[in-house]
């Protein structure tokens, strides 16, 4: 596997594999991999005759005071992790690369950017869709892949790719959670041994919704304040949002009566962890 860190070798890289009529895939990621990415890298490596991943911590997709600078950056391990997961090269890009000096150019999203994580976290969605867009064209796969993890950051790029006529197929995988529930997340290693015990709220209250849900509830009012219940009886758990929308529209809905979104986030200390449902699928 090679470790290619600028823009002109990964595309040579492309290159010597459209050369062999190869298809390409991508795995767009910040990296310190976990089992979560090394499932979408697997599934990359199934679909796609040549896989490449990215780990570039986005700098543009951070808000001030955000965890930036502390973000889990191991490219040995990455690498290590990449490679077993069925990974053919890693474009490993510097800041400066992705983002020369005089850079000024972004690619905004309306509406579907303004709700969750859009409100909580100004300019996230931007940057992710921008620093996306420049990794489609540089690589050019034929498809990339996400996980509904991050639910509405899937939504956005389908939506951006649809929207600027891009020419790549998007594959959206299941969140992968560890035996307890907790989903697989970077930010995991954040969490003390208390943390992570509370962490755990996420999914029960996932599943309080869903339960809520299968019992017969269609308002969408009624199963978040049960949520809200359940995650507010964790005292180390502040919430940020638990909303519902349609999906994958993300509109708000009176009654769920079509596949629904149920979407949280939660701070456990300082550690700010999202996590979903699909309703009604
Ligand atoms: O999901 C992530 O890790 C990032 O938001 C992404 C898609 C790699 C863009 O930086």
């Amino acid at each position: 596997m090679k470790i290619i860190h600028t823009i002109a070798d990964i595309r040579d890289f492309v290159r010597q594999a459209r050369g062999k009529s190869l298809t390409v895939g991508l795995v767009p990621t910040m990296g310190y991999l976990h089992v979560g990415h090394l499932e979408l890298m697997r599934r990359a490596a199934n679909i796609c005759d040549t896989v490449i991943a990215s780990v570039f911590v986005n700098p543009t997709q951070f808000g001030p005071g955000e965890d930036l600078d502390r973000y889990p950056r191991d490219l040995e391990r990455d690498a290590r992790l990449a490679e077993g997961a069925g990974v053919d090269a890693i474009f490993n890009p510097s800041v400066e690369e992705m983002y020369p000096a005089g850079y000024c150019t972004y690619v905004d999203l309306e509406r579907i950017t303004e709700k969750l994580c859009g409100l909580s976290r100004p300019g996230h969605f931007r940057g992710v869709a921008t620093v996306v867009t420049k990794l489609f064209n540089i690589v050019k796969p034929d498809c990339a892949f996400f996980g509904q993890k991050d639910a509405q950051q899937a939504l956005v790029i389908k939506r951006m790719v649809d929207d600027l006529n891009l020419d790549l197929e998007i594959i959206v995988i299941p969140t992968v959670r560890e035996a307890d529930g907790l989903a697989m997340s970077s930010r995991n290693i954040y969490l003390d041994p208390e943390q992570r015990r509370a962490a755990l709220v996420l999914y029960r209250g996932l599943l309080k919704g869903q339960e809520e849900f299968r019992k017969g509830e269609r308002d969408p009012a009624q199963i978040c304040r049960r949520v809200t219940e359940m995650i507010q009886a964790e005292p180390l758990a502040k919430i940020d949002y638990v909303e519902i929308y349609s999906h994958p529209d993300l509109v708000t809905v009176e009654r769920i009566q079509g596949p629904a979104l149920l979407a949280l986030a939660v701070k456990i200390g300082s550690t700010r962890l999202i996590d979903n449902i699909l309703l009604g699928v």
